[in-house]
C-alpha cells in the first residue's frame, strides 16, 4: 500500500485529480472500453472533484467515455434532496463536466425493491468490465462507504444501518439535527471496493488521525473497514499532515521518504 502524505489538502485534491485525469488520459477510452471509476461523496473529495473541473475546463481531460459508479446512497430521501447523494454529485461535478447522463450510476435509495437494486448494482459493475479506479473517503471510525465497524470485509453492495457516530458526524448536513438524518443506506461493500483495479483513499484532517493510524500501522480488522487496502494489490491512501498526527514520527518519516519523488510534482496528464 502507498501512501502519500501531502503537505495540506490543496495539495493532496491537485495531486488526485491530476492523477485521475492521468490515469484517463493514459487509458485512451472508447465507448466500447470506457474507464471505469468510482465515485465517493463527503467533503474530502470535494477538491479533487474541483480540480477536475479545471482540467476539464482547460481541455485536459475528458469524461466522455468515463463510466462512474458511486458508493452510496441513504435510503429514502429524494433524489433533489439537497443531501441525496444524486444531488451532491450533480453539484459537485457531474454539471460542470462532459459525462453523459447513462454513464452515471448511482444506487437508487427510493427503489420499490432496494435488494434487488443492489444486486443489480452489482451486475451492472460486473457487466462494464469492472471498476478501473475507486476513489474513496473515510468517516472518522474508518468506514470506507457506509461500510460501518463490524462489516464483513468482503461484502457486497447491500442495504445497511448507520451507526449513531455517523448519523452525528453526517448530522450538520441536516441541520444539526439527529433526527434528519436517514437511518439506513445503501452501500457497495468493501468487496466490491476491493474488486476495482485500484483504489484510492483520500483522508484529510485532524478528525481523521486516528482512523490513519488504524488503517496504516496497526492490522486488518473489521472495526475498521478501510484496514482492509492492505490487502489490496494496487491501493494508495493520499493524506494530508494534519491526519498523520496520530502517526509514529518514525512511520511518517519513512513514507515521506519513500513517496520524496511522487510527492514532489503532479502525476503526469499523458
Ligand atoms: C459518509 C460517506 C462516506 C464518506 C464519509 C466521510 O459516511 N458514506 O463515503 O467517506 O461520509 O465524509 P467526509 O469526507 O465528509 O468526512
Amino acid at each position: 500500500m502507498r501512501i502519500l502524505i501531502h503537505s495540506d489538502y490543496d495539495r493532496l485534491s491537485k495531486w488526485v485529480a491530476h492523477y485521475v485525469a492521468g490515469k484517463i488520459n493514459k487509458a485512451q477510452p472508447t465507448p466500447e472500453n470506457p474507464y471505469v471509476l468510482g465515485l465517493p461523496t463527503g467533503s474530502s473529495p470535494i477538491g479533487a472533484y474541483e480540480e477536475l473541473v479545471k482540467l476539464y475546463k482547460a481541455g485536459k481531460v475528458s469524461f466522455k467515455n468515463v463510466v462512474t459508479f458511486n458508493m452510496d446512497e441513504y435510503v429514502g430521501i429524494p433524489e433533489d434532496h439537497p443531501e441525496s447523494y444524486h444531488f451532491f454529485m450533480w453539484d459537485n461535478l457531474f454539471k460542470y463536466i462532459d459525462i453523459p447522463k447513462e454513464n452515471i450510476n448511482i444506487l437508487d435509495g427510493n427503489a420499490a425493491d432496494l435488494e434487488k437494486e443492489c444486486n443489480d448494482y452489482e451486475e451492472r459493475i460486473k457487466k462494464v468490465g469492472g471498476i478501473d479506479l475507486f476513489l474513496g473517503g473515510i468517516g472518522p471510525d474508518g468506514h470506507i462507504a457506509f461500510n460501518e465497524p463490524g462489516s464483513s470485509l468482503s461484502s457486497k453492495t447491500r442495504i445497511k444501518t448507520l451507526t449513531y457516530d455517523t448519523i452525528l458526524a453526517n448530522s450538520r448536513f441536516f441541520d444539526n439535527d439527529v433526527n434528519k438524518v436517514p437511518k439506513t443506506a445503501l452501500t457497495v461493500g468493501v468487496g466490491t471496493v476491493m474488486s476495482a483495479r485500484e483504489v484510492l483513499i483520500i483522508i484529510n484532517g485532524y478528525k481523521k488521525a486516528r482512523a490513519l493510524q488504524k488503517v496504516v500501522e496497526e492490522g486488518v480488522n473489521h472495526m475498521w473497514t478501510v484496514s482492509m487496502l492492505q490487502l489490496h494489490e494496487h491501493g494508495i491512501i493520499c493524506c494530508d499532515d494534519e491526519a498523520t498526527m496520530e502517526m509514529k514520527v518514525g512511520t511518517v518519516n519513512y513514507f515521506k521518504d519513500i513517496e520524496r519523488e511522487a510527492l514532489a510534482d503532479l502525476p503526469e496528464l499523458q
